[in-house]
């Protein structure tokens, strides 16, 4: 006969080190199975005295009962395991950024603007804006353009539908925040305007007709002409680096009196003259001047007490002088070999 408990033993041992319900089954196939002690015990039973067969066969039902509890109990315990395993493993992580997702980035002109206005809020300036839609006075009559002055013509101009013909506009410089500037606070004002504007130009390697420009005011008592060319300079080597510096040339906006161009050393020959720069080793910027009288008078700033100057140039144009952008258009295009690069 067979030791019962010998054998439960063992079925105990390898019923607890099977980890997994492969390793279970096999434990079971060699408890329970064709050349297991149990069916040998039970093959075994014909042999005996038949007045002991009723009990030796009770004995080893139990036995077998007793090993089927052990499996289906490990069973459970093991599909359980698994379970939770698989749980585990389907979570998904939502804390974590893929690593293969690209990241948006800022357009080219929007990081240049936000360096322009770093190097000017560095300098001392606010940042302030204007509306993109304009009226005519806003744009023109109250810097000293009436009604057909001659000046209009550097500005193609986009009109709006509303109101009497010709009296409402998409801004073709960002000269109207000036005069918002010094209606509203009034002075003293050091600010810097950046914005969009518009004109009717036929898109080139160099014009846009949808364009960034960034607008300068100065007013306070006793500002001079020293002071507009010190701020132009220190901007443009705090903008380029040590080695680019700026020139004044006259010139004429009706807006200021005296007025000038400003000029930078060419970023491309550092100033010894090349084809970007018409052999000059300068390329203008903007244009820049006292604010006149008249524009001062328009908007109730009495010009005994106060001076100032102004400047604005294009961002646009900026950020292609110093990228070494063959042509402008690419600025609107939205190509993503482009947008990439930067
Ligand atoms: N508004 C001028 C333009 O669009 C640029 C400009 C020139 C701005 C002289 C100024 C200035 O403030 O003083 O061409």
């Amino acid at each position: 006969m067979i030791d019962s408990e010998a054998l439960i033993a063992r079925a105990e041992g390898l019923v607890r080190s099977a980890r997994s319900l492969d390793a279970l089954h096999e434990a079971q196939v060699e408890l329970l199975g064709k050349r297991s002690d149990l069916a040998a015990a039970r093959s075994a039973l014909g042999k005996l005295d038949p007045s002991e067969r009723p009990a030796a066969g009770q004995k080893l039902h139990e036995v077998r009962e007793q090993i089927e509890g052990l499996l289906a109990r490990r069973r459970s315990e093991l599909e359980e395991e698994l379970r939770a395993s698989r749980l585990q493993a389907d979570r998904l992580d939502l804390t974590e950024v893929p690593v293969k997702a690209s990241r948006g980035r800022l357009h080219l002109v929007q990081r240049t603007r936000d360096e322009l206005e770093d190097v000017f809020v560095g300098m001392g300036f606010v940042v302030a804006e204007g509306p993109e839609v304009e009226t005519d006075w806003y744009n023109f009559e109250a810097l000293n353009m009436p009604p057909a002055h001659p000046a209009r013509g550097m500005w193609d101009t986009l009109y709006l539908d509303i109101g009497d013909p010709e009296t409402v506009l998409l801004r073709t410089h960002t000269s109207p925040v000036q005069i918002r500037l010094m209606q509203g606070q009034g002075p003293p004002i050091y600010a810097v305007m950046p914005g969009r504007c518009y004109r009717r130009d036929t898109p080139d390697a160099r014009h846009i007709p949808i364009f960034h420009q960034i607008e300068g005011l100065v007013v306070d008592r006793g500002i001079s002409f020293a002071d507009l060319a010190g701020t132009i300079e220190t901007f443009t080597t705090a903008y380029f680096g040590p080695d680019i510096h700026s020139r004044l040339r006259p010139s004429y906006f009706p807006f200021t009196e005296p007025s000038a161009e400003f000029e930078a050393t060419c970023t491309i020959c550092k100033g010894k003259g090349c084809r970007t720069c018409s052999h000059t080793g300068w390329v203008e910027l903007g244009g820049c001047g006292m604010v006149d009288p008249e524009v001062f008078a328009a908007v109730g700033v009495d010009s005994e007490e106060w001076t100032g100057f102004a400047f604005g140039f294009g961002i646009d144009r900026l950020a292609q002088m110093r990228h070494v952008i063959p042509d402008m258009r690419i600025l609107l295009e939205n190509d993503v070999r482009f947008l990439r690069q930067i």
